[in-house]
């Protein structure tokens, strides 16, 4: 019989309650002989009050267990900016080496979005996971003073940009209207704008239906919002693609409906699967949080490891689930987990 055996890291705010819905769907959508396991690891703001740690290794070695790791959120006011961020977030991305950032964004029924009314808007974008101006190259020196001098290096190796795009050129082919636009600033980032454009042009010699498009990430924020019908799959760097997905969120349908996944396609490490949406601690607590971006990170996790038809069935509901919507009414998350739980079992 099958079995999945998933990490569970609720971590901070809304985390703990969305991530509870996520895993309610999940139980009601998987089918009987599938044997689920969930361990949950106390990670987040509490236990680095607590303790001071963020990621101990101990955690780092038993996390790499499971098959999937499922994260509600990161980060609280009450930590210094980028404490948390840093040493456990982007720490667990770059330990398992999540060198594909999935994050699918689609209009669906019903939703509040600037562009109701538009041709369907049905893209992903695959941001690079591991590199770019994230990995913490840099410093500052005569710190504080009014001569201080910092820098915050971009990496981009070509193997790093390589196997992210060569990702993304599966995707594109496999997708019915096989496009693919990578997006950069190869005007003004000169150095690595143009290796990304020449390893792009290069890979895309394997691909030959796949059709191919370049669009500075100025441009591109333009397009996102007056024309994001036009996108299919986008690839882009690190800091582009977090940008980017914060405003493809936006217009479709609020972040709230946002769901991302942290791949390692290798397999060689769990990969992770996370709202876009951070901990907003302002409602945290208060049954007020749209669980739905978790649920749907809990379809990306399940295809990702296989279960292709659960995955179906959850985005399903929650299409149905949003044409249904009550503008009038507000849901709590618990009302909106069980409708949903109902929905993939039915
Ligand atoms: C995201 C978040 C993170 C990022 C932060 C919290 C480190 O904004 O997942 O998009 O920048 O990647
Ligand atoms: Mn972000």
């Amino acid at each position: 019989s099958r079995s999945l055996n998933l990490a569970v890291v609720p971590g901070d705010g809304i985390g703990q309650e969305v991530v509870a819905q996520g895993l309610k769907v999940l139980n009601a959508v998987l089918p009987q002989d599938v044997k689920l396991q969930t361990k949950e690891y106390d990670l987040g703001a509490q236990r680095w009050h607590r303790t001071g740690e963020t990621l101990p290794d101990a955690e780092l070695d038993s996390l790499k267990q499971h098959d999937a790791i499922l994260l509600g959120a990161i980060g609280d006011p009450s930590v210094p900016s980028g404490v948390l961020e840093r040493g456990l977030l982007l720490k667990l991305r770059f330990a398992f080496d999540h060198f594909i950032n999935l994050r699918p964004s689609k209009l669906f029924p019903n939703t509040a979005t600037p562009l109701a009314g538009r041709p369907e808007i049905d893209f992903v974008v695959v941001r690079e996971g591991t590199e770019g101006p994230y990995t913490g190259n840099g410093g500052s020196i005569r710190t504080g003073t009014e001569h201080e001098v910092a820098t915050e290096v971009s990496l981009n190796t070509a193997y790093g940009v390589e196997r992210v795009v060569r990702d993304a050129y599966e995707r594109a082919d496999a997708r019915p209207r096989k496009k693919l636009t990578l997006v950069h600033k190869n005007n003004v980032l000169v150095y690595a704008g143009h290796m990304w454009k020449n390893i792009f042009d290069r890979v895309g010699q394997e691909y030959p239906e796949v059709t191919t498009d370049y669009l500075h990430v100025d441009a591109a924020t333009i397009f996102f919002v007056t024309q994001p019908e036009r996108f299919d799959v986008i690839v882009t760097d690190n800091l582009f693609g977090d940008i980017l997905t914060d405003l493809a969120a936006a217009v479709t349908g609020g972040i709230g409906l946002a769901a991302s996944g942290n791949i390692n396609p290798t397999g060689a490490f769990p990969s992770m699967f996370e709202p876009v949406h951070g901990s907003a601690p302002d409602i945290a607590g208060q049954g007020k949080a749209d669980p739905t971006a978790t649920v749907l990170s809990v379809a990306l996790l399940l295809r990702h490891l296989g279960f292709e038809a659960e995955a179906v069935r959850i985005e399903e509901a929650v299409s149905a689930d949003l044409a249904e919507r009550d503008g009038g009414t507000t849901r709590t998350t618990d009302e909106i987990g069980d409708a949903l739980a109902v929905r993939v079992a039915g």
